[in-house]
């Protein structure tokens, strides 16, 4: 029946403020542990070591990999740029990968490393994980259900005042090529990927940067997406609004009724067409970016364990991570951008 859960001994690369989420999630995984750790700043690589006495820490992925030490899969929680050379030498090392989003920022390093992971039938996840949250669970659930009837069309907005200059966040989303899509909406795109169970046939979009934000480029993000049978989607995201106080909402019509999800991690509610108010729907409690992070460990290990489909796979991500380049072109071209042929002029057939 069930194979007996392995001891996993993870290589877990960059110890920052994602990599110490990750170390909280592995360090209370049931089948794994942070076997090394790896990251270039030395005041990081002491913290860690302080909280992991006899775990060892280097400063490059190369030093760990040459340590003859013995791991069965990486989580590679880097910032993007350097993803492809890690990858290159964790698949010849023979190491499964679970790496964080973007997978790169260029299109075709994704195209590369997917490759890698296929010519060495190693797994490739990508850090999807609030694709696990249960009120997106749910929220597919009823959704690819057509618990309330035909889906007709939605709004996504989401609003954020976020001080990238605040100690303890990461620093290079101020100077990055546009942070919002790549390091943001590229989640909520997903989750719109993710929750109607569709694919975008096509996007209009316009991606711009308001007068005071402190992100060198755009900060903003409009996106107008028709899905698979005709789903209209308004998406709206900024980390340059104009209130500390987020704002959230995504809300999508039926022929039958409306379901509203209130909360960026939770707070999911429906109404038939003739009801007076929204009536809340039971969820599970969950904490944000743990425990949908472990549930992606978990399902990620599994598949490992019994050789099944990785999660959340490279070229699931790749499908997204293509959204966000087709939405870029749209802004700069002022053009809808059909899926298809942008899959066509950026060699991404394999994806169709
Ligand atoms: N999925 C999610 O929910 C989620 C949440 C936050 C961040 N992220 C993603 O995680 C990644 C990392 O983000 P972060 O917030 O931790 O950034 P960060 O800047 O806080 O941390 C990055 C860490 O990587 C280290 N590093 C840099 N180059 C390295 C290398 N070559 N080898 C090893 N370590 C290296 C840095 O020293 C730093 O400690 C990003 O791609 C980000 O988009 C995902």
């Amino acid at each position: 029946m069930s194979t007996q859960s392995k001891q996993h001994a993870l290589l877990l690369i960059g110890l920052g403020t994602r990599g110490r989420m990750w170390t909280r999630v592995i360090d209370s995984a049931p089948n794994a542990s942070i076997a090394a750790a790896v990251d270039p700043h030395e005041p990081t690589r002491a913290e860690f070591a302080a909280a992991h006495p006899g775990v060892p820490v280097f400063a490059t992925h190369q030093e760990a990999l040459a340590a003859g030490l013995s791991f069965t899969a990486a989580v590679l929680v880097t910032p993007p740029d350097g993803h492809l050379e890690q990858c290159r030498n964790l698949f010849e090392a023979g190491l499964p990968i679970l790496a964080e989003k973007p997978l790169t920022l260029v299109m075709s390093e994704s195209v590369d490393i997917i490759r890698m992971a296929e010519e060495h039938k190693l797994a490739l996840s990508v850090g999807l994980n609030f694709r696990y949250l249960p009120v997106h669970q749910k929220y597919r659930e009823l959704l690819t259900s057509e618990f309330l009837g035909t889906v007709g069309f939605g709004e996504f907005i989401y609003r954020r005042h976020r001080d990238g200059r605040r100690p303890g966040i990461n620093k290079y989303p101020l100077t990055m090529e546009q942070p919002m899509m790549l390091e943001q909406s590229i989640h909520h795109l997903d989750l719109i990927r993710y929750c109607y169970g569709r694919e975008v046939e096509s996007i209009m979009c316009r991606t711009w940067n308001p007068a005071w934000s402190m992100y060198a480029d755009d900060a903003n993000v409009h996106a107008l997406l028709t899905l698979e049978g005709d789903v209209a989607i308004n998406y709206f995201g900024t980390w340059s609004g104009g209130w500390n106080v987020p704002g959230f909402e995504w809300r999508t019509d039926c022929e039958g009724g409306v379901f509203v999800q209130r909360e960026l991690f939770s707070d999911l509610a429906y109404a038939k067409t003739t009801d007076p108010e929204l009536t809340p729907i039971a969820l599970e409690e969950a904490e944000a970016f743990y425990d949908d992070s472990a549930a992606l460990l978990r399902d990620f290990l599994h598949a490992l364990d019994n050789n099944l489909p990785a999660p959340c796979d490279g070229r699931d991500h790749l499908k997204t991570l293509a959204l966000c380049f087709a939405g870029i072109e749209s802004s700069r071209t002022g053009k809808a951008i059909v899926l298809k042929e942008f899959y066509q002029q950026n060699q991404l057939e394999f994806l169709l």
